[in-house]
């Protein structure tokens, strides 16, 4: 759970697993359309149908005015935020940060064919290594900041820690980090060094480094925690809150399920320094 400035620390407002039951109204209404666009994308490996359904209700409930997405691959992220701005009808933007060409040469045109040129608008596609792009221009107007870190590696986690955090730190965020998983909750535990020596870097979804509870395949998650950590603040876990509001209560599990494939198991984690007061500590952008 998550406070944001002004509020009161005992009385935290945020939470993924709130999130997705607040919402469940809405994500049975659009049942069809999620699982439509997700269709459409094509990648589902890349973000599960649940997962899409939780960035929706994760971003229906926070309200954002921009999400800043590193990462797009296919899209599917893309899709999601696309849908909720549009379910939220109330002006927000998505910048879009990624090397990636697939969103122009194939998704879009794919789902242009299910969507009206309005829907597309609020997107701000930028096709770059994101290390070279202005973020910190992008970022401005944001004053409400939803970013979702799907980006790997050192340099894409120093954007994000020494460039975009400083510019948000004060101003109600949340950060959604893909590819984390807590491994009190996950099926398939976690994929340790017993075969193949220490961690030392991403090399696909085969070796995972291990820290407390969670753990991962991708660089990010040092960086995150140590950053975290520094700051006094916690890494939260998407599917820690989901079964604290729904699994472990058997009557709105029940309800949830009605939802299909738009209900399941989170396996990413986020964060937000609202929840500790600063001043806060920033690696150096070394640029
Ligand atoms: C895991 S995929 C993103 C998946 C997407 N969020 C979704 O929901 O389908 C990560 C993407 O980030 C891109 N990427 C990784 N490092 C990058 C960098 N330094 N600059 C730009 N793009 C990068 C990869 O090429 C890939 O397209």
């Amino acid at each position: 759970m998550t406070r944001f400035p002004g509020e009161a620390h005992e009385q935290p407002i945020f939470s993924v697993g709130q999130a997705y039951w607040n919402q469940r109204q809405r994500l049975a209404e659009r049942r069809s359309e999620l699982e439509q666009l997700h269709e459409a994308v094509g990648h589902p490996g890349d973000l599960w149908l649940c997962q899409f359904a939780q960035f929706y209700a994760t971003a229906l409930e926070f309200q954002p005015d921009m999400i800043v997405e590193l990462g797009r691959g296919w899209g599917n992220s893309t899709a999601a935020f696309l849908a909720a701005i549009d379910a939220l009808g109330e002006g927000a933007r998505l910048v879009s940060l990624c090397r990636s060409r697939e969103w122009r040469t194939v998704t879009r045109r794919l789902l242009e064919d299910m969507k009206p040129e309005g829907w597309f608008e609020p997107l701000e596609h930028v096709e770059a290594e994101i290390p070279t792009i202005d973020v910190k221009g992008r970022l401005k107007g944001g004053k409400r900041v939803l970013v979702l870190w799907d980006a790997h590696g050192y340099d894409v986690a120093e954007v994000v820690l020494a460039r975009i955090m400083p510019m948000i730190a004060e101003r109600p965020h949340l950060v959604i980090m893909h590819d984390i998983q807590d491994d009190r909750y996950h099926r398939a535990p976690a994929r340790l060094c017993e075969e193949k020596g220490i961690w030392r870097s991403h090399e696909g979804h085969q070796h995972h480094i291990k820290i407390g509870h969670f753990s991962s395949a991708v660089e990010q998650m040092i960086s995150a925690l140590d950053f975290l950590t520094r700051n006094g603040a916690h890494l939260e876990s998407a599917d820690h809150e989901i079964h604290r509001e729904i699994a472990s209560r058997p009557e709105r599990e029940e309800e949830m399920k009605r939802l299909g494939g738009l209900y399941g198991e989170a396996c990413w984690c986020y964060f937000s320094l609202n929840e500790v007061s600063g001043p806060f500590t920033f690696p150096k952008w070394r640029g």
